[in-house]
């Protein structure tokens, strides 16, 4: 089955067309970081503009890319929540559009649902054991799911305040440095000294599963305040170096409660933008070889930050798993069951 996927829920302009929920037949995508990048973060108004500019060269790349039109696909499957709502619309309203000209299903597909699908690609389902804890790490969100098949997702914690790429990318405005500031982070980090500063391993009450980082973020402020004149680059170095090892410490512990509490669980997923942090992918594969669960990622960083493909893919399982929804034409789609049906 061939599926058109569209993915506008941020700062990224992604089409994808994905073959039975695994094989990436064509990608392209329009990153909009160079545009946000003199405000320090994404500015919506700008973002919705530039998804308006380029969805339709980027479609006709796709097409002339994999030798395919419109009429060789099966469904399409579009973000629809959540984000920012004037750049989804824009993903939306094409999708809608297309598959009514083309007399195709519509899936309407979780934003974090695709992150959770987004192993699969260029991989195939039989490579996967379940239960599986998933953590969905990126500047939007911080989850825990555990999943005991592709479909029945369970949340087990959540960030109380920032998502950790939020964590980051503050860090890195207080230091003068610039955005998105996790992959800058962890550049700076790789020269500094982890223990030079104490950071807080902020862990909740002893069984949660939940996350906190506004403390950890409040902590690298009052360091920074206190300094006085400019920052040396080694200070920089430094307080990435110790903030990241704080990040670090917190996830394993998380991550290990969660494997005490479950010892069923035979695999651990990262997922997310933040999954292209060395340090965190590094303590996770240890973590998992110790534990002797399966550990998967993304096969590429680009299938790691937001993108079409994992829409697709997460289009894909909802078409297994809901197959009267491909009877459904969009005018009867409703966006908001999918994400009560595994999100609620
Ligand atoms: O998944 P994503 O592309 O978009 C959202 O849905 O948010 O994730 C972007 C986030 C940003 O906060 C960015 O700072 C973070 O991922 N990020 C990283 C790294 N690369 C990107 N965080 C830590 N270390 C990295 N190397
Ligand atoms: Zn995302």
């Amino acid at each position: 089955m061939k599926i058109l996927a569209f993915e506008t829920s941020c700062d990224d302009t992604a089409v994808s067309i994905i073959e039975d929920g695994v094989s990436v037949l064509a990608h392209v995508t329009h990153s909009q970081i160079e545009s946000h990048n003199q405000y320090g973060g994404v500015v919506p108004e700008i973002a919705a503009r530039l998804h308006d500019e380029h969805w339709y060269s980027l479609l006709q790349r796709l097409f002339s890319d994999s030798q395919l039109q419109l009429s060789d696909m099966d469904c399409i499957a579009v973000t629809v929540g959540p984000g920012l709502q004037t750049s989804l619309l824009t993903g939306t309203t094409i999708a809608s559009f297309l598959s009514q000209l083309a007399s195709i299903p519509l899936i309407p597909v979780h934003h974090v649902f695709g992150h959770i699908c987004s192993p699969l690609l260029e991989r195939s389902f039989s490579d996967f054991q379940f239960p599986v804890l998933t953590l969905t790490v990126s500047g939007g969100h911080t989850h825990m799911y555990r999943l005991d098949d592709w479909t029945r997702v369970q949340l087990l914690g959540a960030t109380r305040d920032d998502a950790a790429g939020e964590a980051f990318d503050k860090c890195a405005k207080m230091l003068g440095l610039s955005y998105p500031g996790g992959p800058v982070v962890s550049r700076y980090a790789e020269k500094g000294n982890p223990k030079a500063f104490d950071f807080p391993t902020i862990l909740l009450e002893k069984d949660s599963f939940d996350f906190s980082f506004s403390g950890l973020k409040a902590s690298v402020y009052r360091l920074v305040e206190s300094q006085s004149g400019e920052l040396s680059e080694s200070f920089k170095e430094d307080v990435c170096a110790s903030f990241q090892a704080a990040v670090v410490r917190i996830f394993e512990k998380k991550v290990e409660r969660v494997l005490d509490r479950f010892p069923e669980i035979q695999a651990l997923h990262f997922v997310g933008g933040v999954s292209a942090n060395k340090s965190l992918r590094d303590a996770f594969l240890s973590l998992s070889l110790r534990r002797d669960i399966q550990f998967f990622m993304p096969t590429k960083f680009l299938y790691s930050t937001d993108n079409a493909a994992m829409i697709g893919a997460a289009g894909f399982v909802l078409s297994q798993k809901y197959p009267e929804r491909l009877q459904v034409q969009f005018t009867d789609a409703n966006p908001r069951l999918d994400l009560l049906a595994f999100l609620a």
